[in-house]
């Protein structure tokens, strides 16, 4: 909602406000005149003003962003055998997940190796990447399960079946983004491994600028779900299962002479899984990006945030 309302009451009056948030800061501007609620013609404009209210929250609704996850509801996924693998549970301000990492297909982090990768990444404060709330964040409980705190809360892109981004301007931001987050992931010494849609969030240019605490004229986008990230070094073959992810478009993305995940293999994710099947037509420029980050090209996620299609203006068509 580009606004919040709210109404301040004291002895028999009564004001209603739009609560308006910008570059950081928070601004009430009056509504209503000030009601007195003692009198009759008081008392009718207060439920005149709430109907107006209703009114426009009513015609907001439909436009208002869906999310797949209610306040406080619980999403879980089990394991093949029914077990317990993972949840996600939607909080005001952060996102609860509890994840059984000996479950995971294909994780190669447990639970000590995991909270040193976010204690890691932590020291750098990246927008774009997902961090644990506060100091705290995570816990290992008794049943081997992983309790995570993790912020920002944004929106989950391309949600009713839709495509994630839809201009070319919205995709260059949400690319990025994503290059920006796994500069930091990389230079900690970490690759992601799951680099697609379904693991990217977006925070709308309020909501960025109220986290940074600084203007933000466009959205935000947010790498998240490091529960399948490995250390740069693994010497692992991912050609084969359990260490391949059923949701890599191929082999290919390995090294091929090792088969081992490296930090080109997540550029070459954010090419294949990410700047692909486009509702629009990606310029030249878009293009040329792309087939340097899936043929290998560019060397490191800071080399391609250099590259001219990401030195346009952002949201530029
Ligand atoms: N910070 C967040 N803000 C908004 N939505 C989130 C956030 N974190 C997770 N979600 C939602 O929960 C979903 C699952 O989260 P996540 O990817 O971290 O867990 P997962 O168990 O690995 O899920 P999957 O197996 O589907 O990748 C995301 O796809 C997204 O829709
Ligand atoms: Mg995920």
């Amino acid at each position: 909602m580009p606004c919040m309302f709210a109404y301040a009451a004291a002895g028999s009056r009564v004001q209603f406000f739009a609560v308006t948030s910008r570059d950081g800061a928070v601004e009430a501007t009056p509504v209503s005149d000030c009601l007195h609620i003692d009198t009759p013609l008081g008392r009718i404009k207060v439920v005149h003003h709430t109907l107006k209210v209703l009114q426009a929250v009513a015609a907001y609704a439909p436009s208002a962003p869906h999310l797949p996850i209610a306040l406080g509801q619980v999403s879980t996924a089990l394991t093949l055998n029914g077990s317990f693998l993972s949840s996600v549970t939607v909080f005001p301000d952060f996102i609860r997940k509890r994840v059984n990492l000996s479950q995971l297909q294909g994780g190669v982090l447990d639970h000590r190796a995991l909270v040193a990768m976010y204690r890691a990444i932590g020291h750098v404060r990246c927008l774009n990447l997902v961090r644990l709330r506060g100091d705290g964040g995570v816990s290992l409980q008794d049943d081997g399960t992983t309790v995570l705190h993790l912020e920002p809360l944004g929106l989950p892109l391309g949600l009713t079946g839709g495509p994630a981004v839809e201009s070319e301007g919205s995709l260059r931001d949400a690319v990025r983004g994503v290059l920006t987050a796994l500069v930091v992931l990389h230079e900690a010494g970490y690759v992601h491994r799951d680099v697609r849609w379904p693991n990217v969030i977006r925070l709308p240019a309020v909501a960025a600028a109220a986290a940074a605490a600084a203007s933000s004229s466009s959205d935000v986008y947010v790498l998240i779900d490091l529960e399948h990230a490995a250390p740069a070094d693994c010497p692992l073959d991912c050609r084969r299962p359990p260490y391949r992810l059923p949701t890599w478009p191929g082999s290919r993305i390995l090294d091929p002479a090792t088969g081992r995940f490296t930090c080109e293999s997540d550029l070459c994710l954010v090419a294949e899984a990410l700047i692909a099947h486009l509702p629009f037509t990606l310029s030249d420029s878009g293009q040329h990006l792309r087939e340097q980050l899936a043929t290998r090209k560019l060397p490191t996620a800071r080399a391609a945030l250099e590259h001219a299609w990401l030195q346009l203006a952002a949201a530029s068509p």
